[in-house]
This record gives C-alpha cells, sequence and structure tokens, in this order.
C-alpha cells in the first residue's frame, strides 16, 4: 500500500484521533470515539461522536468530521483514522462506511487505532463492497 506518510505522521495522526475522541460526548453508550480525515489536498479534519437524549439522533466521529471536511471546501478523503475507547479496534459503522463513501474511492486507506498506533490498515472498498453511489443516484433511468 502506497501511503502518503511516514511512521511519524502516521501516529501523529492517531494522536490526533485521539485527542478528537478525548472530546467526545458519549455520556449514553460511554464509547467515546474519534475519526480523522486526510484530503487530497492534505488537509486533516478530525471529529468525535455527540451523543443525543433522544439516542437516534446522535452523531458519530466519522460523520462529526465530514461536517468539518465539507465546510472547508474539501471534498476527496484519501485516508480515515479511527480510534475508540480500550484495546481493540473500532471499524466504521455501517452508516459511515456509506457516508465515507460519499467522498471516498475504494482505495481510501482506513487506518484502525488503537491508542497512538495503527493496528490495521483496510481499505474503504473491502469495508463496503459494492456500494452504492452518486453515479447510481445519476445514471440514466
Ligand atoms: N460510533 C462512532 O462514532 N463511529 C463509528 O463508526 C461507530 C460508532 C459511536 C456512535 C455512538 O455514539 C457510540 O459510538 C456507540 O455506538
Amino acid at each position: 500500500m502506497d501511503i502518503p506518510f511516514n511512521d511519524a505522521e502516521q501516529k501523529q495522526l492517531c494522536r490526533l484521533a485521539l485527542e478528537a475522541r478525548d472530546q467526545a460526548y458519549a455520556p449514553y453508550s460511554h464509547h467515546p470515539v474519534g475519526a480523522v480525515l486526510r484530503t487530497e489536498n492534505g488537509q486533516i479534519f478530525s471529529g468525535c461522536n455527540v451523543e443525543n437524549a433522544a439516542h437516534p439522533l446522535g452523531q458519530c466521529a466519522e460523520a462529526s468530521a465530514i461536517g468539518a471536511m465539507v465546510r472547508a471546501g474539501e471534498r476527496r478523503i484519501t485516508d480515515v483514522f479511527v480510534v475508540g475507547p480500550g484495546p481493540h479496534a473500532c471499524t466504521p459503522c455501517g452508516g459511515c462506511r456509506q457516508k465515507l463513501w460519499e467522498f471516498s474511492d475504494a482505495n481510501t486507506r482506513v487506518h484502525l487505532c488503537v491508542d497512538d498506533r495503527v493496528e490495521r490498515i483496510v481499505t474503504l472498498g473491502e469495508l463496503l463492497p459494492a456500494a452504492f453511489g452518486r453515479a447510481d443516484v445519476e445514471r440514466d433511468p
């Protein structure tokens, strides 16, 4: 895999995800999550989950980071870093895979962090095979 940053930078991005995670508002699940996006222009955005007393209204970390990215005018994600609590890698939920797909492609790397190290890298294509996307909506009927 041709990753556009070195080990130290990768660790730094895990740490940024940890910082985001530590700002999570997760009083109901007690499952804080942090996410970092790197765009094709090398810009970096982070987000955390934001829960709500009306539980279905909670927002995932990835969605928060996507909001920040779109606000900044960026549209293409090359890398995602996700970190949850504890010693297990936290993979993006199904809804977030779809939200990420909107601004990604099958080669977008998803770095699953545990603390400040990457435990595993998977592609979004592996996480969301046969994805439904913009082209499916815009294709002629
Ligand atoms: N969560 C995320 O923020 N991202 C994911 O991809 C998985 C789940 C959050 C949602 C909820 O606030 C908590 O983790 C437990 O599901």
